[in-house]
């Protein structure tokens, strides 16, 4: 599929068939994850591939939709502090663009691949904390499941190009 063809596919998928994501398919979207860069090439950041059978109620104190435990898989997307690369002039630390940046890798990949996801940051940090065991200095950034859609496209609502893009100046 074209890049832009993938582009134009992937929706955020609100619910999930049970069948299993083949392994093959994991470990392509896990690869294009890898290969995304980061700043400074620093790669601050670990993708937890979770399980979801047997695991429904721990996963539902993260976050309580039944369509994120319907997906056979979850993934995890953690910033690692003090590997991230941080700008000296201002001490901005750039993992959360890192971690972007990585995420849109394992979505779009997951959509060549006929698969569906769901950027998730509305999910309970401390939850995510306990149930994965992630130590200090690890941050649960973004959350998607992962498995073939059970739901349909919707039209794409966005700002008009002229209203997004300005040239020049602001
Ligand atoms: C950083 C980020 C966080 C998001 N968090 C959530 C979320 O917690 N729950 C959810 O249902 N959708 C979440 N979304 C999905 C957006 O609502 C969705 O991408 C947007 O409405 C555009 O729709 P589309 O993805 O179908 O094109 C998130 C998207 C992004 C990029």
């Amino acid at each position: 599929m074209d890049l832009f063809d993938v582009i134009k596919r992937r929706y955020s998928v609100r619910a999930y068939r049970p069948d299993p994501v083949e392994e093959e398919k994991l470990q392509e979207i896990l690869e294009a994850g890898r290969l995304a860069p980061t700043a400074a090439n620093r790669q601050p950041f670990r993708i937890i591939v979770v399980r979801t059978a047997g695991r429904t109620e721990a996963l539902a104190r993260i976050y309580g939709r039944d369509w994120f435990t319907d997906a056979p898989l979850v993934l995890c997307l953690c910033g690692v502090e003090e590997e991230g690369w941080v700008r000296g002039k201002d001490d901005k630390s750039y993992i959360d663009v890192d971690a972007a940046i990585v995420m849109d890798h394992l979505v779009l990949a997951a959509t060549a691949l006929g698969l569906g996801t769901c950027w998730i940051a509305a999910f309970d940090p401390d939850a995510a904390r306990e149930v994965l065991s992630l130590p200090d200095g690890v941050a649960p950034l973004l959350f998607t499941p992962l498995g073939y859609p059970a739901d349909q496209p919707r039209p794409k609502q966005r700002k008009d190009l002229d209203d997004l893009v300005k040239w020049n100046r602001w």
